[in-house]
């Protein structure tokens, strides 16, 4: 299994490790594994300065008592917790690929969208050169069309309503004045547009959004007209779920 973007907090690819599961992953950016000062001068070589203070934050609120929750689980159900650092690669999953082989199963959360468009395209070629005929893709990107597309936290799920953030940026406001995204970088591809990439060299064999309806609330007659470009279901995609199977061989009756 391989993990492309396994993020600040790796425990999707930390768990399947210690499940068993022969499994690695790249990001771009290095993670900060256990309070080591080489991991925190790799932090701060690769990424700056910035980084490395949001990281050590990050890690002295949150990711100590969350690793220790993990471990108990690995070590409750009778598994010894390691975290092997060899299978945390760090760069850029366009090159990185291209020093990869043998992976029955590619899988990538909220990451896609921050792939610019002709480096993505690297990736999906890349990905269907080294699945094999009976390997599978599970990519779920955060979708631009969706009221959650932009990035911004006010329009996550967890946030969405509550008080503290209301008002701060209007629904879909981010395809009604396209500066209003958050602070990230967003390839900005659609629904349609991943379906077509997706396309060029996978089958998709299930599609669907994580929270159907997502903002249905918030769609009043008047965005639905400003918006009417896009579809129903542009507009209520958030993070979409791809599962992508190797394209078959056309039988004799497709061709002819
Ligand atoms: C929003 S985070 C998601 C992290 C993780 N997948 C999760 O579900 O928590 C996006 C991650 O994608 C990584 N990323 C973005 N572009 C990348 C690229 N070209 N190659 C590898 N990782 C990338 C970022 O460094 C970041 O850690």
């Amino acid at each position: 299994m391989f993990e492309i973007g396994y993020g600040a907090r790796p425990y999707r690819l930390i768990a399947m490790i210690n499940l068993g599961i022969d499994s690695f992953g790249v990001d771009l950016d290095a993670p900060l594994l256990s309070f080591r000062i080489g991991d925190f001068l790799q932090i701060y070589r690769k990424n700056g300065g910035e980084r490395l203070l949001k990281s050590l934050l990050r890690f002295l609120i949150g990711d100590i008592a969350e690793t220790r929750q993990i471990r108990r689980m690995i070590e409750g159900s009778g598994g010894q917790f390691h975290i092997p650092r060899e299978r945390f690669l760090v760069g850029d999953a366009a090159e990185v690929l291209a020093h990869v082989d043998g992976v029955d199963v590619f899988l990538s959360e909220d990451v896609f969208e921050h792939i610019p468009r002709k480096f993505l395209g690297l990736v999906v070629a890349r990905m269907a050169t080294i699945l094999p005929p009976h390997g599978i893709a599970i990519i779920r990107p955060n979708v631009i069309t969706g009221i959650s597309g932009g990035h911004r936290v006010e329009w996550f799920q967890a946030n969405i309503g509550k008080r503290w953030c209301a008002g701060w940026s209007e629904p879909w406001g981010h395809l009604r004045a396209p500066c209003l995204t958050g602070d990230t970088y967003l390839n900005k591809l659609t629904r349609a547009d991943y379906r077509s990439l997706f396309e060029e060299h996978f089958t998709i064999l299930h599609e669907q959004e994580k929270l159907p309806g997502l903002g249905s609330s918030y769609l009043t007659d008047a965005i639905a007209h400003e918006l009417a470009r896009f579809s129903r279901d542009e507009l209520f995609s958030n993070q979409v779920l791809f599962v992508l199977g190797r394209k078959r061989p056309l039988t004799a009756s497709e061709v002819f």
